[in-house]
């Protein structure tokens, strides 16, 4: 029987060695391309089953209108955010499946080491005893206890953070869309995230509703000295506010490991280059904005998790045309989705 064949696009080191154990028994024939699939690089998956596609790959409807010239029966997102993806397009033409969870705690713990690492200034230290330099001017923090910090966005991720705040003494309050009835979670309405907050940290998907949720408006209701942590998708926050909020000393401090123009610059090496994006580079030279590459999902067991999900979606979607990890747009659950269409999204 022929292989199923999976053109893997956007493919890292970390990814294949993942990806080459999980495929141990060689069950998928896997061609690992550099590049991220784009209008112009669509051409590499002719002759494939499948995509295997991640957070900056931009699957638009000309991309999907081509996919489905060539063929291709499935784009495999190996993540759980599927904003890159015109689902609504794609429906009745493409199936597409993702990896709704791969490791909530690797993202909860980089939102805290993000965190920590920002209100006890270990940036600077770290950089300062390197250079033998071991004075304390300016590095003062502030105490996590007692603080009151808003999660917006209590799925599996939004939950893990909250249990690591309370840890340390922190009053939790949350705001979500659909907010968990009997959860115990203490929900307020936005403005009151806002308004109370000492801390926001994000965990709510990427939608059209809630870009930039984050804004000149917003700001202007937080409190002053608010520390913003992004672990979720860059353009919650409008990056231009972000930086006039920062100027104005409104906010406090942002620990962002996603940037809304981050498919241009994250993950790859542009150190001997001139970066092109001024807000980034200047959201970069402030001392108080600690930006990661949107590497709080970088962990062993998330990659393993990863691998393994995709492969046995692809698996189960050749083997029963359905997949439970299946993105349908007209769907509010996988549950519904399975009642209306007997399995299988259409
Ligand atoms: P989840 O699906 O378990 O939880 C998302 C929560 O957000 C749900 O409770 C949902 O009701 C809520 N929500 C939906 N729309 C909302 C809105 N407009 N306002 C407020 N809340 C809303 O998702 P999970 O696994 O907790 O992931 C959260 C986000 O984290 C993902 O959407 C993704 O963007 C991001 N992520 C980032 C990673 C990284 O490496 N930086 C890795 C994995 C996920």
């Amino acid at each position: 029987m022929e292989k199923t064949k999976i053109a893997f696009f956007d493919a890292k080191d970390y990814d294949r060695n993942s990806f080459i154990k999980a495929n141990e028994k060689e069950e998928y024939e896997i061609n690992y391309f550099e590049t991220r699939l784009t209008e112009a690089t669509v051409k590499l998956a002719d002759g494939y089953d499948v995509v295997c596609v991640f957070v900056n790959d931009d699957i638009n409807r000309r991309v999907i209108d081509r996919l489905c010239a060539m063929g291709v029966k499935l784009i495999a997102l190996r993540c759980a955010g599927y904003n890159n993806v015109d689902v609504e397009y794609a429906y009745g033409k493409i199936h597409v499946v993702r990896v709704p969870a791969y490791s909530p705690y690797a993202v909860a713990e980089h939102a805290m080491a993000l965190l920590l690492t920002s209100v006890r200034r270990i940036h600077k230290a770290y950089i300062r005893t390197k250079d033998f330099n071991f004075s304390l001017n300016g590095l003062t923090g502030f105490d996590l206890h007692g603080k009151t910090v808003g999660i917006i966005g209590t799925g599996k991720i939004g939950r893990i953070f909250s249990d690591i705040c309370k840890g340390f003494g922190m009053h939790v309050i949350a705001y979500d869309k659909f907010p968990a009835e009997g959860s115990g979670i203490e929900y307020v309405p936005l403005e009151e995230i806002w308004r109370q907050s000492d801390i926001i940290s994000f965990h709510c998907p990427l939608t059209d509703e809630n870009r930039h949720m984050v804004n000149e408006k917003t700001i202007a209701e937080m409190k002053k000295g608010v520390v913003l942590i992004n672990t979720s998708r860059g353009a919650l926050i409008d990056s231009e506010a972000l930086v006039e909020g920062i100027k104005q000393r409104k906010i406090g401090a942002a620990c962002l490991d996603v940037y809304e123009e981050e498919s241009n610059v994250f993950f790859h090496d542009y150190s001997n280059h001139i970066v092109d994006d001024d807000t980034l580079a200047r959201l970069i030279s402030m001392p108080n904005v600690i930006v990661s590459s949107h590497q709080a999902f970088l962990t062993e067991e998330a990659l393993s998790n990863i691998a393994d999900t995709t492969l046995d979606n692809v698996k189960e979607f050749f083997s029963t045309q359905y997949s439970k990890n299946e993105v349908c747009y007209k769907c509010p659950s996988v549950s519904e989705c399975k009642q209306k269409h007997d399995k299988k999204c259409f």
